[in-house]
């Protein structure tokens, strides 16, 4: 039997629709629009087109952005210095430092940098503290596409097994924030492995809940997954392709066409997660200017 498809795309379009009022009530209100900056340090191709994404959803939504792009050689000063101007300019609700940042800055100092308030990455260690102890502020924009994803997809978490496969600050560890706290739509049982995790298969096969987030192509095999279990591919990783015109495509951290046909449920790559990172990105920075300005704005998941 294969698997229903959890369309990221399609849920990313009901966030876009739950944002429209209260955009048009900020413009009301504060005669301007919400604004975001994305500071992009470098030319990963990756991170281009990342931003990129973000700016043209910003565009079509009617969000104010502003992209800075500094050299790959820009100091660790530097870098600070406009985070900090950032922090400052009032036409920015939201500030986003798309990571990774080259070796010769301090991504911890720089992260600590942005002002929680407009932390909308959510990974100021003030925004990491409030989201485990169960009052987020900013919920960082994958976890919470995440969470979205399984709890307006008809898959909610409460008293399932949850597994994640991947420990990083980005995913992992704030999924696992999430899932294990007593609300609805969480309360789940979590296991957070990696790959240090001795028995991997076994405890993957435990999961009703599984997530991928490692970041190695087509990690998860069909032996690993429970028969039923709910698979989210977190993963968007490039393979070789000398088929594609640009010499590769995108695969997830999942073995899309066996694992498919044992799950109940799967999120394609791409199509997946990926939309609902930048859906909540736009999210979380109308979030933002809501709250400054005491614009009334109803929460995705109550
Ligand atoms: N790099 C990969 N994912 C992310 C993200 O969610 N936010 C930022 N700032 N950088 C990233």
């Amino acid at each position: 039997m294969s698997a229903v498809i959890i369309s990221g795309k399609e849920i990313a379009g009901d966030i876009y629709a739950h944002l429209a009022d209260p955009i048009k009530s900020i413009g009301e209100r504060i005669e301007r629009q919400p604004g975001l900056a994305v500071v992009l340090v470098g030319d990963n191709p990756a991170s281009q087109v990342y931003v990129r994404m973000k700016t043209r959803m910003c565009q079509k939504l009617g969000i104010y952005s502003e992209q800075i792009t500094l050299d790959a050689k820009a100091s660790h000063e530097e870098v600070l210095s406009t985070v900090r101007s950032l922090n400052e300019n009032h036409a920015i609700d939201g500030i986003l430092v798309q990571l990774p940042l080259p070796p010769q800055c301090t991504e911890s100092e720089i992260i600590d940098a942005i002002s929680p308030d407009k932390d909308v990455d959510g990974f100021h260690p003030m925004n990491v503290g409030r989201l485990l102890i169960g009052s987020p502020a900013f919920i960082p924009c994958t976890p919470f596409g995440v969470w979205v994803m399984l709890a307006k997809g008809g898959f909610s978490p409460e008293g399932k097994h949850v597994v994640i496969v991947g420990r990083s600050n980005i995913v992992g560890k704030p999924i696992f924030s999430i899932l294990c706290q007593k609300m609805k739509y969480a309360n789940a049982t979590v296991t957070l492995c990696h790959s240090r995790t001795p028995n991997l298969p076994e405890v993957t096969r435990s999961a009703d809940i599984l997530i991928a987030a490692i970041g190695r192509a087509n990690f998860i095999t069909a032996d690993m997954v429970k028969p039923g279990a709910v698979v989210i591919d977190v993963g968007i990783n490039r393979v070789d392709d000398t088929d594609s015109e640009n010499g590769y495509r995108l695969v997830g951290d999942v073995s899309y066409d066996e694992v498919s046909q044992i799950a109940s449920a799967i999120t394609p790559v791409p199509g997946g997660v990926g939309p609902m990172t930048i859906a909540m990105l736009m999210y979380n920075t109308v979030l933002s200017c809501s709250r400054r300005y005491s614009v009334p704005f109803v929460p995705i998941i109550k």
